[in-house]
């Protein structure tokens, strides 16, 4: 049979004290040594403090009251001179941390709160129907609403009429898949300017309400909307200056072409002119003899078709290539050196072309510039030659191939180019000749890089430069 002590003494978290005359006569529950406080007073037991409290309790003039024994927390009640401790250490630990976090909520609210307000974005809580339920200073201040004027506007009737129905698909959107980033909208304040918005939706779950963040990027779309037409007003400007430069190179080009076409004429006008001396003295002849005249016929039809020749090829080389062709690049390089051999040869230019064997020499570009760019390269070569004071000038050329790329190496011994000068001879304008242009090199570099996808390189070797143009011969 269970005694009634048994049941007193097993109450779980419970201790009880039976008084008579406020000495303890019976004791129960799970304490150490509690069967020692039998017959002892309650005044030697608790510190002064807690027996305080309990004799209020003795007097009836608490119903209940909190005590702490042995670093345990306990209510205590009175009933029938019997007190009743209930162990609470573990609630009022439980109550603490509650407490702790109250607080710790209460501080992150304010500390939300200062972010919301400083914010330099408009910050605002919708309903699911994206009515406001809440916005930040910034956002009253950008929209010019107070909030009271808010909770009765939506963020579908503060945009443009044409972004409303886009605006209530976005809070849709946000509602169904958690959120939409950066949409983009015009919004129109109460005064009726029109702000260029971009926006980003939450949806709160728990909350059923929307958290959105609005920018204003009126003026990053107007900076961008500059910029666009800055780069637009720039890259006009360089094409036509790119035009201007074209055009300054066939001219500068042109001007040494016709150098080069009084010399290829010089020496059969001279001919001519003595061949013509000839002809007026066998005009004071009785006799003329007509197989000789024949013969001086044949001689100046030569003199003639080889001037016509050279005008041909002139007048061939300033035609633009209107589009890309398969061309022999040997072929052009030959071309090219037909219009200036004879200025090679005055100067005492020996000039020597090395092809390695077996190379395909097709390639395809714009035939025209391509002869252009050589021409320039030797006579850039042919001064250097003259103003070193080279008494025995030489041009190289040597076209080789290496993977997909023709090389055409154009060395010369006039004594190279400056540390100082190489970085900047491809540059617009850049000259050391009196009389010259300096669009000759970068005007090749635009023909080769950017027309024919190739590269233009330049080093100097032991007693001059040498150019290498690599085109490239994708099949
Ligand atoms: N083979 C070379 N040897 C030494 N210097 C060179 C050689 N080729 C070019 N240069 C230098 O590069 C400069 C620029 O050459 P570029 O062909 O662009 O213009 P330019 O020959 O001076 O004038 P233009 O070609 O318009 O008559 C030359 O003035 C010269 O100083
Ligand atoms: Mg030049």
């Amino acid at each position: 049979m269970i005694k009634n002590s048994d049941i007193l003494k097993n109450i779980p978290k419970t201790i009880i004290l039976e008084l008579k005359n406020n000495t303890i006569i019976e004791c129960y529950g799970d304490k150490k040594n509690l069967s020692n406080l039998k017959n002892k007073k309650l005044q030697d037991i608790f510190k002064k403090r807690t027996y305080n409290l309990l004799k209020k309790l003795l007097n009836k003039k608490y119903n209940t009251t909190v005590i702490t024994w042995d670093n345990k927390e306990y209510e205590v009640h009175l009933k029938n001179k019997i007190l009743y401790f209930h162990d609470i250490t573990q609630y009022s630990n439980v109550e603490l941390q509650l407490k702790q976090s109250l607080t710790d909520l209460i501080s992150k609210k304010e500390e939300l709160q200062a972010v919301f307000d400083l914010a330099a974005n408009g910050i605002s809580i919708l309903d699911r129907n994206g009515m406001f339920l809440y916005a930040n200073k910034f956002f009253q201040n950008m929209m010019e609403y107070t909030m009271e004027e808010l909770y009765k506007e939506s963020c579908i009737s503060l945009s443009a009429p044409e972004y409303a129905k886009p605006s209530q698909t976005a809070v849709q959107k946000a509602i169904q898949y958690g959120g939409i980033e950066k949409f983009k909208k015009i919004c129109i304040t109460k005064s009726g300017v029109h702000l260029n918005a971009s926006m980003s939706l939450s949806y709160l779950e728990s909350r059923d309400e929307i958290l959105m963040i609005t920018s204003d990027i009126t003026e990053d779309i107007q900076y961008q909307d500059k910029l666009k037409k800055q780069v637009e007003i720039e890259v006009a400007k360089r094409s036509e200056q790119h035009e201007v430069m074209c055009h300054q190179s066939r001219l500068a080009a042109m001007g040494e072409m016709i150098d080069s076409i009084a010399h290829q004429w010089r020496q059969p006008l001279n001919s001519l002119g003595i061949i013509i001396q000839g002809l007026r003295h066998i005009s004071t002849q009785k006799d003329i003899d007509v197989k000789f005249l024949k013969e001086i016929e044949v001689e100046i039809m030569e003199k003639v078709n080889y001037m016509s020749q050279t005008i041909d090829d002139f007048s061939m080389f300033f035609r633009i290539s209107k589009q890309k062709e398969k061309f022999d690049v040997l072929k052009s390089i030959q071309d090219a050196i037909r219009l200036i051999d004879i200025q090679l040869k005055n100067n005492n230019i020996v000039f020597d072309i090395n092809v390695d064997d077996n190379l395909d020499l097709n390639v395809l570009g714009f035939v025209n510039e391509f002869r252009q760019v050589v021409l320039n390269m030797i006579h850039n070569a042919m001064m250097a030659i003259v103003t070193s004071n080279q008494k025995s000038g030489k041009i190289e050329i040597l076209i080789k191939s290496n993977r997909k790329n023709l090389h055409i190496e154009i060395s010369d011994n006039g004594g190279g180019i400056s540390k100082e000068n190489m970085p900047k001879i491809f540059n617009p304008y850049f000259t050391t000749k009196d009389k010259g242009s300096g669009i000759g090199l970068y005007m090749s570099k635009v023909i080769i890089e950017n027309h024919m996808d190739g590269l233009l390189a330049v080093k100097n070797k032991k007693d001059g430069a040498q150019f290498t143009i690599m085109l490239p011969q994708g099949k």
